[in-house]
């Protein structure tokens, strides 16, 4: 593959690049820049975070599970390049010596590059931003005053510049110059939109998606497995569309889940609650809910959600187009009702439902993987349960219905008489594993209790148990 982008203000044109070379074993053991450094190689540390830019703006990545492909018209900055060309130092690297950010100075040009995107952003919630850098020996109170302080700063003039160098020399020029994708030695695609995807995943039906790598990621860097031919969803922006027509929200695959997250503030605060919760804010600025729905894992954030909204996925093969209610796509553990050749394209879901609840149960509350999920969408009329969608991930093999619960609670009284009752019934539904998230005992009585929490939830009193320092 061919691929073209900026890095650190400079344009960068690549031939023949290994589709599935990490931007960080490129930065490093390529092209020397070795500011930019590896801890964990899973994108949970974020000592490789990087600034990458495009037209939706600047967003801090985990450089480790981000391939070089997917940087294909954007922009690089690795630490070397957030200080000013003239070695003047960027605000937030002069906040993190003033307030003594860093002693050892290994997770320094994470934390610098994830700040540096916040202060060009404008964000101030900065617990919430950083929750993906961690840091072994400075501690996180100097980092955190260190933002805070950084924060009045303008904004450096060459970091402007980013966006503006973008459209017309390495978005377009860059697509001309191999973005086309089927260029030696043919193991990558980069199709421009969801009709070429759906043309070339036809002729090349083994081949391996990529939207957001999150996962993909890991299988190269932890499991060393080659994926094979490989088909990039990045710039198919037609799979990147938000759109809400009647009283219902469509998703494109390819939205990150930042952007999901920033859509459900609007329309389903719980669920967005809980996707505030996901990995941390360079994985949810990777991560694609067409990816976390078509992996078909069992702890899948967003399913659960989808599942108690009534969500149906929106499948494409070629020019075939079909639809199914998302709790049906998940078929048993490993096996999803995708053929060969098929993708997602979509999912579309109610825009509203005052209902519904999700309850994220981890063992962080940041930077975790559910131990288990479970949402509620129960609708009660006149004091008796009109209607029940209850689903949970970590339960089953599956994201999966608690279908019995339900029954037994449809028709009922909305009371902790009927949810007592309704109690028998969850072993029905479930018969949950012990892992090393959670026990079997464990899993089961919080799903139970997660039912008794909402029913409180519902009647208006406070079950939100954590406590958020100031
Ligand atoms: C540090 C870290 C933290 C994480 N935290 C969470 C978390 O809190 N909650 C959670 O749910 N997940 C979490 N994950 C898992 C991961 O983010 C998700 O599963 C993610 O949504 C996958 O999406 P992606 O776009 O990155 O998929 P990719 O890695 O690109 O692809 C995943 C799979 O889906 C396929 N695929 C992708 N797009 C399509 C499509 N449109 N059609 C058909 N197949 C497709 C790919 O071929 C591949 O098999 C975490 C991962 C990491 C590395
Ligand atoms: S090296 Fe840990 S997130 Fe990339
Ligand atoms: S300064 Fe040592 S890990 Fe953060």
């Amino acid at each position: 593959m061919d691929i073209t982008f900026l890095l650190n203000g400079e344009r960068v044109e690549l031939r023949d690049i290994d589709p599935t070379m990490t931007t960080l074993d490129w930065l490093r053991e390529r092209r020397g820049l070795a500011a930019t450094k590896e801890g964990c190689n899973e994108g949970d540390c974020g000592a490789c975070t990087v600034m990458v830019t495009d037209d939706r703006g600047a967003r801090a990545l985990n450089a480790c599970i981000l391939f070089l492909p997917q940087l294909h018209g954007k922009a690089l900055r690795t630490v070397e390049g957030i200080a000013a060309p003239d070695g003047a130092l960027h605000p937030v690297q002069q906040a993190m010596v003033a307030h003594h950010g860093s002693q050892c100075g290994f997770c320094t040009p994470g934390f610098v590059a994830s700040m540096a995107v916040n202060h060009l952003n404008g964000e101030t919630d900065h617990e919430t931003a950083l929750a993906g850098n961690l840091c072994r020996c400075t501690g996180y109170v100097p980092i955190l005053r260190a933002a805070r302080a950084a924060e009045p700063a303008p904004v450096p003039d060459h970091l402007r510049d980013d966006p503006g160098f973008l459209s017309p020399e390495i978005s377009s020029g860059g697509a001309a110059a191999g973005g086309g994708g089927q260029t030696a030695p043919q193991r990558g695609f980069q199709p421009e939109s969801a009709d070429d995807l759906a043309r070339l995943y036809t002729a090349h039906p083994d081949a391996t998606l990529i939207a957001g790598a999150t996962d993909v990621g890991l299988w190269v860097t932890k499991q060393m497995r080659d994926p094979g031919p490989v088909i990039f969803l990045n710039r198919c922006a037609d799979l990147q569309d938000i759109a809400e027509d009647g009283g219902t929200l469509r998703i494109g695959a390819g939205v990150t889940m930042d952007r999901v997250l920033a859509l459900m503030a609007a329309h389903h605060p719980s669920y967005a609650g809980m996707i505030r919760r996901y990995g941390s804010a360079q994985v949810r600025a990777a991560a694609t809910i067409g990816g976390n729905i078509a992996n078909g894992s069992p702890i899948g954030d967003n399913p659960p959600a989808l599942i108690a909204l009534g969500a149906v996925l929106h499948l494409r093969k070629g020019e075939a187009r079909r639809e199914v209610p998302l709790e049906d796509f998940f078929v048993d553990y490993g096996k999803q009702d995708r053929a060969p050749g098929e993708f997602v394209a979509a999912v579309t879901l109610p825009a509203t439902a005052p209902a519904l609840r999700c309850y994220k149960i981890s063992k962080r509350f940041d930077q975790d993987i559910s131990a288990l999920l479970g949402c509620f969408n129960i609708v009660v009329r006149d004091g008796v349960v009109h209607s029940a969608r209850i689903a949970f991930g970590g339960m089953a093999g599956i994201p999966k219905r608690a279908t019995h619960v339900e029954q037994a609670l449809t028709g009922q009284p909305w009371t902790e008489a009927a949810i007592a009752a309704a109690r028998d019934a969850w072993a029905q539904d479930f018969a949950p594993l012990s892992d090393m998230r959670a026990s079997a005992d464990y899993r089961l009585t919080t799903a139970r209790n997660l039912l008794v929490r909402y029913f409180h939830d519902l009647s208006g009193t406070e079950t939100d148990v954590r406590r958020v320092q100031a």
